[in-house]
């Protein structure tokens, strides 16, 4: 598997410690940046990252800022996004066994470090489920034909 990570200034730390859990788990990944703690704007940040996910270039992204709200509004501009922005375990799990999120969100101002590694090494471990929830994650890729 093949990582996109981005941080605004407000989801540095988190994107750091995020790093350090990928090489842990021996999980590929490029940083895209932002490069200095001073205020960036989230979606130069959030849509490259989309697009290399969107792409098929990178398999998943993963992006931080202060709420997690920007990065996760952008991402979903892109088609083929499915951004989810997750702060606690169980939705974690939920997003990728039945939405097949491609890219998490969170927000550093929200959660601390501890509970987004958590959060980041359940949603790269857990398998979409498909069955079921295809249908559902089919009429989302089907409305954005009609329309994108
Ligand atoms: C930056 O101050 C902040 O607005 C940003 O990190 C994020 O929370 C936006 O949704």
């Amino acid at each position: 598997m093949k990582v996109a990570i981005a941080s605004d200034h407000g989801g540095l730390n988190i994107r750091e410690e995020i790093k350090g859990l990928l090489d842990k788990l021996g999980i590929e990944y490029e940083d895209f940046g932002c490069d200095c703690e001073t205020s960036v704007d989230y979606p130069d940040y959030a849509l490259p990252v989309a697009e290399k996910v969107a792409s098929g270039e990178f398999d998943r992204g993963i992006l931080i800022c202060g709420t997690g709200i920007g990065m996760s509004i952008s991402a979903n501009k892109v088609k083929g996004i499915r951004c989810a922005l997750v702060h606690d375990v169980f939705s974690a799990k939920a997003t990728r066994e039945h939405n097949d999120s491609n890219i998490l969100a969170m927000g550093e101002r929200v959660i601390g470090p501890g509970l987004a590694l958590e959060i980041a090494k359940t949603w790269l471990q857990t398998e979409y489920q498909a069955g079921r929830h295809a249908n559902r994650v089919g009429k989302i890729s089907e409305y954005e034909n009609k329309t994108l």
